[in-house]
């Protein structure tokens, strides 16, 4: 059954646990993960990125949802949009039946530029008092997402910022995360703590010093009620690297958020953990694994099979890891 954000996350809440939120694209993703929902008996969080939205299309997407949902009657279900850039996107995500949106007001609309804390405050706060006419959940964003290794905001995957942030634009300051989710009335913020999105996060295993999780006990201290939110949470498994990287793919040493260091965030209000990269890498990998191993193999189900049975292996992990496991 489709169920809203802040129903979902306000259970995680009241049982400590937290929520992988799985990017979507297509079909074998939702399958993937949903297989994987039933097999642990897990809740469930789909969002569409605008990218997502406009590479499967608004309908096929929405259709697709409502499959799932009649296919997994009994798993609870949240549609969310990822990374809204205004109002418009936002309002037909619910148009077209999600429960729950983000409006990521730390960024200008072009997704270019830090946007400055009375913008973010505005337009996030429109789209909380749309959204709640009709039912729907939202989620903000309070400083950028970038590397504190590096000191650039986002990483190298093709959304990078020109010129460096300073520390304090790239790590949320638990005053104002305060005074915006009283300002905006989200049901759920994201935060930036030296996460970024795509496969290039760490050089090395990452310390406190590039990932500030302090910074999440911080904000949970100031705000206990808040539904903490991780962006850019895959952990870039070292073995679904080997295995892309076996098979004649190029990636080069990298680290990703630890599986232990999410889990302790759950301790301390991380309720949404948003997850990409790391379905997308298990999928790669498989579909090359077949095509190096079995040259002559043309049917894209025998590519695309294994790719699901990675993507699902990838989900009970996190569903097991995060306490999501039994809370369907
Ligand atoms: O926000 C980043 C997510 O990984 C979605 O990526 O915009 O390429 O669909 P995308
Ligand atoms: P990853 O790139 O780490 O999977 O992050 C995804 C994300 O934050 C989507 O909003
Ligand atoms: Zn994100």
């Amino acid at each position: 059954a489709r169920i809203t954000l802040r129903q979902l996350l306000d259970h995680a809440a009241e049982h400590t646990y937290g929520v992988p939120a799985f990017n979507i694209n297509n079909m074998e993703q939702g399958l993937a993960i949903m297989e994987a929902a039933r097999a642990c008996d897990a809740p469930v969080i789909l969002q569409a990125s605008r990218g997502a939205r406009s590479y499967a299309n608004d309908i096929m997407l929405a259709k697709m949802m409502e499959a799932l949902e009649q296919m997994y009657p009994d798993i609870p279900l949240c549609i969310h949009q990822d990374h809204g850039n205004n109002v418009a996107t936002c309002l037909s995500a619910i148009q077209h039946g999600f429960t729950s949106v983000m409006m990521d007001g730390s960024l200008t609309e072009d997704a270019k530029t830090p946007a400055d804390y009375a913008y973010n405050v505005a337009i996030t706060a429109e789209v909380s008092r749309l959204a709640h006419m009709v039912g729907a959940s939202v989620e903000g964003e309070l400083g950028c997402l970038g590397s504190l290794e590096t000191g650039h905001g986002e990483a190298e995957d093709g959304h990078g910022f020109e010129g460096a942030l300073d520390r304090s634009q790239l790590l949320t300051d638990p005053e104002e995360a305060a005074r915006f989710v009283a300002e905006t009335e989200v049901d759920a913020l994201a935060v930036a703590i030296g996460t970024s999105h795509g496969a290039y996060k760490f050089s090395r295993k990452p310390t406190g010093e590039v990932l500030a999780m302090d910074v999440i006990e911080k904000i949970h201290h100031r705000l206990p009620d808040t539904h903490i939110v991780m962006h850019g949470s895959s952990s870039v498994p070292q073995e679904w690297q080997d295995v892309f990287n076996a098979h004649g793919g190029e990636m080069r040493e990298t680290y990703g958020v630890p599986v232990e260091e999410i889990v302790r965030g759950i301790r301390f209000g991380v309720r949404k953990v948003n997850i990409d990269t790391d379905l997308r890498l298990a999928a790669a990998a498989a579909f090359r694994r077949v095509a190096d191993t079995s040259r002559s193999e043309f049917d894209p189900r025998k590519f695309l099979k294994p790719a699901m049975d990675a993507m699902s292996a990838v989900c009970k992990a996190r569903f097991e890891a995060f306490g999501t496991a039994g809370n369907a």
